[in-house]
């Protein structure tokens, strides 16, 4: 059975990263024979909207649609289009529209890389962020009045639903019972905004009944971003608002040496549309062009993207492939970000020969 990727590299090192996450896929691929056929759109970047003045085609969710995945890049290029207007008219759209409500981020402390965090080694630092992805404070409720004069009023809602809500948490107590550790962390801010939040612990509250095994706590997002650079080790399953989640998910793998290596997955776990897998990183203009950049975060994105259409054992293997090349710490080999001499293509082209084995 053939399976039909969507492949969009997007901005900036997007078009960099990408070429090593497929060069792991097409190798794991050839040695478990797996059939995946990949279809490359240029749509959904700022080079797009500069010709058509807009992100992508108005029926590019039926181009989409009956994709099995779509494997992103990085979008945004903040010197030629606003980035409000190209994430709102990309990324945001793809996960709204096809309802990919979870965003799962894996944050792991990787073999041979170093933490900035004193006395950690790998295994201190090994949890999952899951992020609503769909509503609350990514709202498009809200609007202007006066503009432009002394009275100017800007107003954005933050929206949260029972349904939206309730589905996230099921998902991250389904994956903290699943764990060893079975433990969950909610992030809240209920003591100052004080209706959503509670509202939120409520909802966790309710949700816990159906998982007496798993233990929760929770924390105020202020001293939650501090326990993650003092106390990594204590978390396990971390269930967070779609801007608490964002933020969480850049403050994690930065514990871990650096964000260049983080996967996400923007997942629809019905199956009714597409699933999306995309680096947690974003463009990076500052590095875009220097072919420094450190593909791992699209290459494990790739793993996931094979384990979500059911290759487990394939997606293993990439993970493996990866750690393999970074205990070997071949200064030559590594990008600069994990204190390497070498580029993108170094270090992918190694891991795309470890894969295949
Ligand atoms: P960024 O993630 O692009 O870069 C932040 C910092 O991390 C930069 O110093 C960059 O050089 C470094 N970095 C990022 N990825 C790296 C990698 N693979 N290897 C080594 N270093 C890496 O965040 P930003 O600067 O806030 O955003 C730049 C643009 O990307 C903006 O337009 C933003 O909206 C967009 N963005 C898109 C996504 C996405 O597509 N999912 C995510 C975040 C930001
Ligand atoms: C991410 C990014 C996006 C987000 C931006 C680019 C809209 O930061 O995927 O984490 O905030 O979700
Ligand atoms: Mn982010």
């Amino acid at each position: 059975m053939t399976q039909r990727i969507a492949v969009i590299p997007g901005d900036g090192i997007g078009n960099e990263v990408m070429p090593e996450g497929l060069r792991a896929l097409e190798a794991v691929a050839k040695r478990f024979d797996i059939d995946l056929a990949f279809e490359h759109f240029d749509f959904a970047c700022c080079d797009y909207y500069a010709k058509h003045g807009k992100m992508m085609p108005d029926d590019w969710f039926e181009q989409l649609k009956d994709f099995d995945a779509i494997f992103y890049g990085a979008v945004g290029w903040p010197d030629t289009v606003p980035d409000h207007i190209s994430l709102w008219g990309s990324l945001l759209q793809f996960r709204r529209q096809f309802d990919q409500y979870i965003n799962l981020r894996p944050c792991k402390l990787l073999p041979g890389i170093k933490s900035p965090l004193a006395d950690r080694k790998p295994g201190d630092i090994d949890f999952y962020v899951v992020r609503e992805n769909t509503e609350g404070e990514y709202s498009s409720v809200g609007g202007k009045m006066f503009e432009g004069t002394k009275r100017e009023v800007v107003i954005q809602e933050t929206v949260m639903t029972r349904h939206g809500t309730d589905r996230v948490l099921k998902f991250a107590f389904d994956l903290a019972q699943s764990r060893p550790r079975k433990k969950l962390t909610s992030a809240t801010k209920s003591n100052g905004i004080a209706i959503t939040m509670p509202w939120w612990d409520e909802r966790v509250a309710a949700m816990s009944g159906n998982y007496p095994e798993v233990s929760v706590d929770k924390f105020h997002i202020d001293i939650l971003t501090a326990n993650f650079v003092m106390h990594p080790d204590w978390f396990d399953v971390v269930v967070a608002s779609n801007l608490f989640g964002d933020i969480l998910s850049d403050l994690g793998p930065a514990c871990t040496g650096t964000i260049g290596v983080a996967p996400s997955a923007n997942i629809n776990p019905e199956g009714t549309f597409p699933s999306l897998f995309e680096p947690v990183h974003g463009s990076a203009p500052d590095i875009a062009g220097k072919g420094i950049a450190n593909p791992i975060g699209q290459i494990w994105s790739g793993a996931m993207m094979l384990e979500h259409l059911g290759h487990k054992e394939a997606a293993d293997a990439i993970v493996a492939a990866f750690e393999a090349v970074l205990t070997e710490a071949d200064p030559a080999v590594l990008t600069p970000d994990i204190r390497g001499q070498g580029t993108t293509q170094t270090l992918g082209q190694a891991i795309a020969e470890r894969v295949a084995g």
